[in-house]
């Protein structure tokens, strides 16, 4: 409306003030494209310090230890020195910006003013008419710009989404296709000519699995460091995709039995797996707000850890500290295994549980394991607990794997013969 107001009133001013509104634009356009890229900079560079930061905190200890805390402060100071440049950079960028458009807008303003005062001398508009002129011109020019600055600002929180995209954009896991009582499946497991590269041109870590796992058997996974013993293990649970193949519980595709649901069938230990800040009990139930007391003693007798427990002050009411850090680390990964078993599951699946444990709580949990009816993988390095499997994977990178049966395995006897449920 101000702006038909403005023409009926004189259309040589409308010009200049259209004028002014033209050039802000021009200028805005101008300079998005570098106030976007000092943007764009400056959330990657706060992201990096950020992260070093935080990596500093979570590795203080092996840090001291080597004498490198001078070192790692430098550099970080190098990445907060780098991130404060490039805001100055940025906020340079926007000053010059506002002088700009304030020297367009007083600019325009003035020349406004020259050109109606002398329109006013020529008799072709009133005095008033130039100050009811420029009252609809300011009201004009400050909602353009503003809608200009709010478009603008608009394309800019682009950027923030772009770098959420990675995750936002990230396929959700796939539900289940198939209606299946968990109860009903059994925990038996099919590779089929499972193969697995990180990336496309890497080379395969794993490669032509191609074997069964039936229910109840007890199997070992073992191979030298970085063959890909873990890699498997995270295919085994659902966590990373085969590249080829895949894998089957109970016959079932488990992409079409839904990863959440698959995952409910099992009790893992991953390498380097950690507790949450909280007592112990909480971690053994994963916070669950009803636990089962019976249960959990139950498990943590499995996973020979109850008598410790019962000897701290506080019991199952100990707090383990951030990341389990008040207890050493073979508590921890008893700790761990006993909630591993607190779920339930028909899968037991460890890698390296009990990498930290003496040989006699080793034995102590090998053996109160090996009647529990479930399924059992696990990684191993230590020959006793190789040879309690039935039988032994041994992996062979792109070559597959070789399949050793163990021929006296203490697991399979005491299984066969008298299978236990569950601690409950
Ligand atoms: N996220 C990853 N991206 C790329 N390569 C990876 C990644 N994780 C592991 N690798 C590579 O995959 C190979 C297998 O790693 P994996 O952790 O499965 O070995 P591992 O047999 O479990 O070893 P260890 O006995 O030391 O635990 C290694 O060569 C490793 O460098
Ligand atoms: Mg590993």
């Amino acid at each position: 409306m101000s702006f038909g107001i403005m023409l009926a009133y004189s259309p040589s001013l409308t010009l200049i003030a259209v004028a002014a509104v033209a050039a802000y634009a021009a200028l805005r356009w101008l300079s998005y494209a570098p106030l976007r890229e000092a943007n764009a900079e400056y959330l990657v560079l706060a992201a990096k310090e950020n992260s070093h930061f935080l990596e500093t905190l979570r590795t203080i200890v092996p840090m001291k230890l080597s004498g490198q805390q001078a070192a790692r402060r430098v550099r970080w100071q190098n990445l907060m020195v780098d991130v404060i440049d490039r805001d100055v950079r940025t906020q340079k960028l926007d000053l010059l910006f506002t002088t700009a458009s304030a020297l367009i807008t007083g600019g325009a303003a003035l020349w406004l003013l020259t050109q109606g005062a002398a329109q006013v001398m020529e008799n072709t508009l009133s005095v008033g008419m130039l100050m009811a002129f420029s009252s609809y011109a300011g009201t004009f020019s400050s909602r353009v710009t503003n809608l200009i600055g709010h478009a603008v600002e608009l394309k800019m929180l682009g950027l923030h989404g772009e770098r959420l995209a990675d995750i936002a954009l990230e396929e959700a896991e796939p539900l289940a296709e198939v209606e299946t009582d968990l109860q009903r499946i059994r925990p038996c497991i099919a590779l089929r000519n499972i193969g697995f590269r990180y990336a496309e041109g890497e080379p395969w870590i794993l490669r032509h699995l191609d074997f069964e796992i039936a229910a109840g058997e007890s199997i070992a996974i073992v191979g030298p460091s970085g063959c890909g013993k873990s890699t498997l293990i995270k295919i085994l649970l659902g966590l990373l995709p085969p590249t080829e193949g895949e894998v089957l519980i109970d016959g079932i595709p488990i992409r079409r039995l839904g990863l959440s649901v698959y995952q409910q069938l099992i009790g893992a230990v991953i390498q380097d797996d950690s507790l949450l800040a909280g007592s112990i009990s909480e971690n053994i139930s994963f916070f669950a707000p009803d636990f089962d007391q019976g249960r959990m003693e139950a498990c943590a007798r499995t996973a020979a850890i109850h008598e410790e427990i019962l000897s701290m002050p506080m019991g199952y009411q100990s707090i383990v500290g951030e990341m389990g850090s008040s207890l050493s680390s073979g508590q921890k990964q008893r700790v761990l295994l006993a909630r591993a078993l607190y779920k339930q599951p028909k899968l037991l699946i460890l890698d390296e549980a009990t990498s930290h444990l003496d040989a006699l709580n080793e034995q102590r949990i090998v053996q109160a394991i090996a009647p529990l009816n479930l399924t059992k993988i696990q990684v191993a390095h230590r020959a006793e607990t190789v040879a309690c499997a039935q039988r032994v994977i041994a992996l062979n990178g792109e070559l597959g794997c070789e399949i050793f049966v163990v021929s006296n395995p203490m697991s399979s006897r005491a299984a066969l013969e008298e299978p236990q449920s569950m601690p409950t």
